[in-house]
């Protein structure tokens, strides 16, 4: 198995930036018809599974905050992202929504804040962009506290036949929009050392809800 990385590799990270700081002007127009048929169902769906209540949560990834809408109410919530381009138009949504919600400007590879810092880590749609998503969810189950909760909605790689056609149209996603379709990303949540809880397939295998969990300890 390929040896986990311990810090972020720099030029691909860059790489990612500025394919996303590109799309960021037209990002949520071309996602709309995606947004309106099911994604904001499904985001719905994934903050409704949120527990607890008063707990601290974070959400990586947060591009223009389409989750902000969901966020439960009277929870304190940081969000942050690597694109300067997404993050502002974040910032014009939270003037705009009057949501309480702290933006930074950060790599999910490499997160600022101590261990066992949040009850919840939530990410939409940003595992299959993130350069080394292990190291990003190795990042998320460091700052989540012991009994807290990792919530994901992506999209990856499909087990059936499909994956052999996602393998071969990767390079070319990648390049037009910073996304790969063939990350294993159940996978890589158990590569990264987290329990998975719960799978939910929503659309075939390709769009999931996962929930993940720190391992307990012996
Ligand atoms: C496909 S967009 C999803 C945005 C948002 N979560 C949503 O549901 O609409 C992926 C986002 O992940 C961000 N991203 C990619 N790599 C990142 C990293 N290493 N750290 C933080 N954010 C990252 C991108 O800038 C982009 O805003």
């Amino acid at each position: 198995m390929t040896p986990v990385n311990q810090t972020p590799d720099l030029k691909a990270t860059r790489l990612t930036q500025s394919r996303y700081q590109r799309a960021s002007s037209c990002y949520d127009r071309a996602e709309s018809p995606l947004e309106w048929l099911a994604f904001h169902r499904w985001r719905r769906l994934l903050w409704s599974q949120v527990r607890g209540e008063g707990g601290h949560i974070l959400e990586l990834g947060v591009g223009t905050g389409k989750n902000f809408p969901h966020y439960p109410a009277g929870r304190p919530v940081a969000a942050l992202d690597l694109t300067p381009g997404m993050l502002a138009r974040a910032q014009a949504r939270r003037a705009e929504d009057g949501v309480a919600v702290e933006l930074l400007l950060m790599d999910a590879q490499a997160l600022a804040f101590p261990d066992a810092t949040f009850d919840a880590v939530i990410a939409t749609f940003v595992f299959c962009s993130i350069p080394d998503p292990v190291l990003g969810l190795r990042e998320a189950g460091r700052v989540l506290k012991a009994g807290g909760q990792v919530l994901l909605l992506e999209h990856m790689r499909s087990d059936g036949p499909l994956g052999w056609a996602m393998d071969r149209l990767n390079a070319a996603t990648v390049r037009v929009g910073g996304e790969n379709i063939n990350r294993r990303t159940v996978e890589n949540v158990r590569r990264a050392g987290l329990a998975v809880r719960r799978e939910e397939h929503l659309w075939g295998d390709i769009f999931r809800l996962i929930e993940a969990a720190k391992e307990e300890g012996p």
